[in-house]
């Protein structure tokens, strides 16, 4: 397609999304709320699921989004993440190109999916190559990190007021023209700069930087890391050998922070920004991953020095389940909603249920897993086979996410997933304890699967309903007892064809009064069929079709 009819493509897109918005609804706001340590993001008033995927960094463009949507469909995203470049949306100082915005607003709206842009500027995986021309033409203005050596590096100095004010004032632009142009919210939540901080360099030695480093550390940083130092303590009378890292991570967060601040004062959305991982299980110096960004290990700090960040999101590519796991802990805080904008490796796709159990509000497979290395127009299936571990969850969860979402804003929702070696988990609910169990075939125990893909989801409706879903595993109730009889006596359990427990010296027995198949249309439960006989006998057990089943429980 030629430039000239790709520009008036992109401009008729403005036009059309113009003369469109003046007869659109307004909708509520999207916002994150919390409530007793849980987190929800609010999308028209009620809790959402983020279920998305990310677009590779250069895909962006006309002649490349259209072909994107088959394996975005194919994945049942809700939700696509997708860059927005500075130095495409301000060719020259204070000229604004929103074109390519709106061509991404226009094309999520026909794809009925909301977008999460991510503004690749001041920093991309540690460096300036989002910047815009004029910038990265000015190093003098726009100046880059210095080494310990004295040498500059290929990474942005937040020490930059020039490159600061500029961001701050690209990033409000970009905010007002949503404002302007969104009305009904395809826009749901803004990622602020990508993976920023620092590689080649544990902090910025320039003159302008060391000025900051000798200066006394502020105190609500000695506050957030709970360091006790003597008044005007400097970064490295009080931090010692974390010094340089720590005072990169201060300087970058107050940078970030500020952007979004800029962002959030013309437009308040929902905003993060996304760390590089280092491996929290055995992490190593500073000098060997991504130093100032918000690390597991400076959390506080980016907490402290950015607070209009709504929350610190992992960008988990992990391959090891252990380091995976951790990191999922890690960001899960009481002051840190858990979201993963980006994670990779199909073998890493259950955890989405992990995710969920830690009261996730949302998960991206990104762009090198979810286009893959296959051309946009190569639909065969062997393309789609690479999406299928995450177009998996997708295509179970979908449906019911406003309901999983409420529900686990609710604190009534438990998942989990598989690990090795881990062959059951046992959920308590109060007066039912549920059972889950992985490679479980028949009335045999729990063996784990050959290569550990179980997960499995229960959420209580209410004392004796539960909803369960799963895949790989087998998911059965026992009695539990209430609170006061599980503190005054030791409850004895057995197995067999109905879990039972002895309570107050007498055997109670799980019977399934009713077993639902259903599926969600518009978020309501939408009867099917009954489970009965063999299909409930020892158990409930989930293969690799989405299946939600809605279970009445009682005793005898
Ligand atoms: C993490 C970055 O955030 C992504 O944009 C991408 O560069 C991946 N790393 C690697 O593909």
């Amino acid at each position: 397609m030629k430039n000239s009819s790709l520009i008036r493509t992109a401009l008729a897109a403005t036009l059309v999304i113009a003369t469109l918005q003046a007869q659109v609804k307004q909708h509520p706001i999207p916002r994150l709320v919390q409530k007793d340590g849980r987190y929800a993001l609010m999308v028209d008033d009620a809790p959402y699921l983020v279920l998305a995927a990310q677009t590779r960094n250069s895909s962006a463009w006309p002649s490349r989004l259209p072909l994107l949507w088959p394996a975005l469909e194919y994945d049942h995203v809700n939700t696509v993440e997708i860059p927005v470049y500075w130095n495409q949306l301000e060719p020259q100082p204070g000229k604004y190109d929103f074109s390519l915005v709106d061509m991404i607003l226009s094309e999520a709206r026909k794809h009925q999916v909301h977008v999460i842009p991510l503004w690749f500027a001041t920093w991309k995986n540690g460096s300036q190559h989002f910047m815009p021309d004029w910038m990265k033409m000015d190093t003098a203005r726009y100046a880059h990190d210095v080494n310990k050596n004295g040498e500059t590096v290929d990474s942005p100095s937040p020490f930059a007021t020039a490159s600061l004010e500029a961001d701050k004032r690209a990033f409000a632009a970009l905010m007002g023209h949503l404002k302007q142009v969104d009305a009904q919210r395809t826009v749901i939540m803004v990622q602020v700069e990508n993976e920023p901080g620092s590689y080649g360099t544990v902090r910025d030695y320039s003159p302008a930087a060391q000025k900051f480093f000798d200066a006394p550390v502020p105190p609500e940083i000695l506050n957030a890391m709970h360091v006790n130092a003597a008044t005007n303590a400097t970064w490295q009378q009080a931090f010692d050998a974390d010094a340089d890292e720590y005072f990169n991570a201060w300087a970058v967060a107050k940078y970030v922070g500020q952007v979004a601040a800029a962002g959030k004062a013309v437009y308040p959305l929902p905003m993060y920004a996304n760390a590089a991982l280092r491996n929290p299980l055995n992490p190593g110096p500073a000098s060997t991953y991504e130093s100032g960004g918000p690390t597991d290990n400076v959390l506080s700090i980016w907490k402290a020095a950015a607070p209009s960040l709504d929350l610190l999101a992992p960008d988990n590519y992990q391959t090891d389940p252990a380091a995976y796991l951790k990191d999922l802990e890690l960001y899960h805080r009481a002051d840190n909603a858990l979201f993963l904008p980006e994670t990779g490796h199909p073998e890493n796709a259950r955890f989405f249920f992990k995710v969920l159990g830690l009261g996730g509000i949302g998960f991206s497979p990104s762009g090198g897993n979810t286009e893959a290395e296959f051309a946009p127009t190569d639909h065969s299936k062997a393309r789609f086979d690479a999406l299928e571990p995450w177009a998996q969850n997708y295509r179970l969860i979908g449906p019911m996410q406003r309901e999983v979402a409420r529900l686990n804003f609710e604190g009534k929702l438990q998942a989990v997933a598989e690990e090795k070696g881990k062959t059951t988990e046992t959920l308590p609910f109060g007066t039912w304890n549920a059972l889950v169990g992985y490679g479980a075939t028949g009335r045999g125990p729990a063996v784990g699967n050959p290569t550990p893909t179980g997960r499995a989801l229960v959420a209580q409706l209410s004392e004796n309903q539960f909803l369960i879903t799963g895949y790989y595993c087998r998911i059965d109730f026992r009695p539990a007892g209430t609170e006061e009889q599980r503190r005054s006596q030791t409850i004895a359990i057995g197995n067999g064809q109905n879990p039972s427990a002895q309570i107050d010296g007498k055997w109670v027995h799980r019977q399934f009064v009713r077993v639902e198949e259903g599926t969600y249309e518009n978020g309501v439960f939408k009867f099917q069929r009954m489970w009965n006989g063999d299909e409930t006998d020892w158990g409930l057990k989930f293969g690799g079709d989405p299946v939600v089943l809605r279970v009445t429980l009682a005793t005898y």
